[in-house]
């Protein structure tokens, strides 16, 4: 069953077309990993699942119901299903990090202040990090960071997780953790993650099912395995890392000869 569906979607800003009819199901208990060249249209799509975008054209639909021609107060309802670990993870710098966490639950909850910090501690130690409720945000490395915005996230319990771009900035062995953390939640809480991502590495690792956005249309949609034998050269681009024609054009354009060492 599907929990999302995003119907032929369009988006543009001015004369940026970003996408240009997007369709995509996307099934309950899955991990759907979203990845594209930087600037296609990643967050934005992410941002069209929870209503913080409008599309120009085209429909999303949550639980079978149709959510983006909801009013915002009915949309910030359906957010609290959702949680968003967003591209730059902002936490509140001057709370301490249980506060952080315990945010939504006292925005949207009537639950006592107790039941609050229970909530938010066993949040704390799900993501691993136990002993840092008292800390302030400044304090943790940019893993930490993460990972409390990732508690503070499913602080609600919601059914959708929405990652973006959760590794970036990280070195190999803490974005191993977080790749970890996002697979255990996805067994543990039961819900449907959908991760954008660069790191190829970490798609591999988190998806049941990867697909591509490129020029505003999803050019693949399958499994790991389907992807690493895809012979569109997209694809094959994107997991070898290794640029095409079309990215070095704008590099050749500017020969060295056409650089003028004015200020020598
Ligand atoms: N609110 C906005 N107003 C105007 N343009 C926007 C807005 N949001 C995004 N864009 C433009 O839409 C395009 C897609 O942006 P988006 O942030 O979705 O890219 P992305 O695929 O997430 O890239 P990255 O991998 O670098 O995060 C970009 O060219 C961006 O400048
Ligand atoms: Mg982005």
């Amino acid at each position: 069953m599907s929990v999302i569906e995003l119907r032929n979607l369009h988006k543009r800003f001015g004369r940026l077309v970003v996408l240009n009819g997007v369709t995509l199901n996307i099934e309950a208990g899955q991990a759907l990993v979203i990845i594209g060249a930087s600037g296609t249209g990643k967050s934005v799509l992410l941002k069209h699942i929870v209503g913080l975008l409008k599309p120009d054209k085209g429909e999303v639909w949550f639980n079978q119901k149709r959510i983006d021609n909801l009013p915002e107060r009915r949309l910030q309802s359906v957010r609290t299903h959702f949680g968003f670990l967003f591209q730059m993870g902002a936490l509140f710098d001057s709370i301490n990090v249980i506060d952080n966490i315990a945010f939504p639950l006292v925005e949207h909850t009537r639950k006592s202040k107790e039941e609050i910090l229970n909530l938010a501690n066993e949040k704390l130690k799900m993501v691993g990090l136990p002993d840092v409720g008292k800390k302030m945000p400044m304090e943790l490395s940019g893993g930490q960071r993460k990972r409390v915005a990732l508690a503070r996230a499913i602080a609600l319990s919601p059914q959708v997780i929405l990652y973006d771009e959760p590794t970036t900035g990280l070195d190999p062995i803490r974005s191993d953790v977080i790749n970890e953390l996002i697979i255990k939640l996805q067994k543990e809480l039961q819900v449907t993650s959908i991760v954008v991502t660069h790191d190829m590495n970490s798609a591999f690792k988190i998806a049941d099912r990867i697909v591509m956005l490129h020029d505003g249309h999803i050019v693949f949609d399958g499994t790991v395995d389907e992807m690493k034998k895809s012979e569109d050269e997209r694809v094959q681009g994107f997991i070898s890392g290794e640029a095409g024609e079309a990215e070095l054009a704008g590099l050749r354009a500017e020969s060295p000869s056409s650089i003028r060492l004015t200020n020598l």
